[in-house]
């Protein structure tokens, strides 16, 4: 059966600066970006996804990066309004990463004029110094100017803050979080530094946290942001009620998805089952591929049931509502119930979720349940 709902994905993969610890497919260009040719080419294999998937509902269009608050507002505009003539979008969520310089904060309203409902600020620190050591190109003062732009212009908006970084205490971050918690952002996302291979902080041996501390900061971590009013929906991700972001809840629960750019998947089901789909990875290469063809799709491949199956679970139980009971049976009962009663699972009548204990773990819970 055809699932309903559609969401869309949107990378523009260009930066003003390689963060170090970043291993997004984001790039510093070397020459000035031509934005007459990327927003013809996006609006290209746009046009190419509209084709195969008409009259479906469009619930989402996430703008992911790279960093897209460098893109034009006028391009954002046009791939929102070529959405809305393609697909059924009475109720669109249209998220936008935005880095908070005050050169793109001053952009966030043209942003919210040109369809753009949701904004997702890349904070990632509150204070000058955390924010020098990743690299970034704002200051604390400027990450708190966009938080209040971004407030008085947006319907809906989220920061990201990234903790465990060397050196950091449990207090300090406590202390950061209470101050994120006075913006009263509907949503939080709150990640824990990964040292990444092929980044700056990989190539210079910066350390991750070790288990211990990691697993004290991401427990505080739970706890407060709850006490906030803003419970984990998701591992990394909190929100007050109705704030979670739709477009990720959406594809973490098996949703379909067109993704546009180079380096987006997708996973598009007809009659026959869901596809994976990869778009061309670097940049230039995808750009000169829609050009020439239309799109820029690398591979294209059908995903058998076990992959399916396998998909969903893991990242169904990423959610805090976890998977539901039909999708739980599939999986072996000893096993479940073990991680059960190793209180790191939890089951009822709705289904089956990771609890406060497995979901840090739940990288290992995964690999027993789906061992073989
Ligand atoms: C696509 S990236 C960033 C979008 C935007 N360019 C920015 O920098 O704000 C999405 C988020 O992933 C998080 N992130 C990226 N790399 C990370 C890492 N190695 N460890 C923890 N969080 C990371 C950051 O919080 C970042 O805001
Ligand atoms: S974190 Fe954001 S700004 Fe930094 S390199 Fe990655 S995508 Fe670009």
């Amino acid at each position: 059966m055809t699932p309903a709902a559609l969401s869309l994905y949107v990378h523009w993969p260009f930066c003003k600066a390689k963060c170090p610890y970043c291993d997004f497919n984001s790039h510093v260009p070397t020459d000035a970006v031509d934005d007459a040719r990327w927003r013809a080419a996006l609006g290209a294999e746009l046009a190419h996804f509209a084709a195969e998937t008409e009259g479906r509902k469009l619930v989402s269009i996430f703008f992911g990066g790279g960093t897209p608050s460098l893109m034009h507002p006028e391009t954002v505009g046009a791939l929102i309004a070529d959405a809305k003539r393609y697909w059924q979008a009475d109720d669109l969520e249209v998220t936008l990463e935005a880095n908070p310089t005050s050169a793109e904060a001053g952009k966030f309203h043209a942003f919210a004029a040109a369809g753009v409902n949701r904004l997702s600020l890349g904070i990632q620190a509150l204070d000058d110094k955390p924010l020098k050591f990743l690299g970034r190109e704002h200051s604390a003062k400027e990450a708190e100017a966009a938080i209040t732009i971004a407030k008085g212009a947006f319907p809906a908006f989220s920061f990201d803050l990234i903790y465990a970084r060397p050196g950091q205490t449990e207090e300090s971050w406590v202390s950061e979080m209470e101050r994120a918690f006075q913006f009263s952002p509907p949503h939080l996302s709150l990640y824990q530094l990964s040292i990444e291979p092929g980044t700056d902080f990989y190539r210079n041996d910066i350390p991750a946290a070790a288990e211990d501390p990691a697993a004290d900061l991401f427990q505080a971590t739970q706890e407060r942001a709850a006490a906030a009013g803003l419970a984990a929906y998701e591992i990394s991700n909190h929100a007050r009620g109705g704030a979670q972001c739709r477009h990720n809840v959406a594809i973490w629960q098996g949703g379909d998805y067109a993704g546009i750019g180079p380096g987006a998947h997708g996973r598009l089901t007809s009659g026959v089952g869901t596809d994976a789909l990869f778009q061309v990875y670097d940049p230039g290469r995808w750009l000169a591929d829609v050009e020439k063809t239309g799109h820029g799709t690398a591979k294209r491949r059908p995903l058998d049931s076990a992959e399916r199956r396998q998909e969903k679970i893991m990242t169904g139980l990423r959610l805090s509502a976890g998977i539901d009971a039909d999708l739980a049976r599939t999986l072996p009962r000893d096993v479940v119930h073990e991680m059960i009663g190793g209180g790191f699972l939890e089951l009822d009548g709705r289904g089956l979720r990771a609890t406060p204990r497995g979901r840090p773990l739940l990288n290992a819970v995964l690999a027993k349940l789906l061992a073989d």
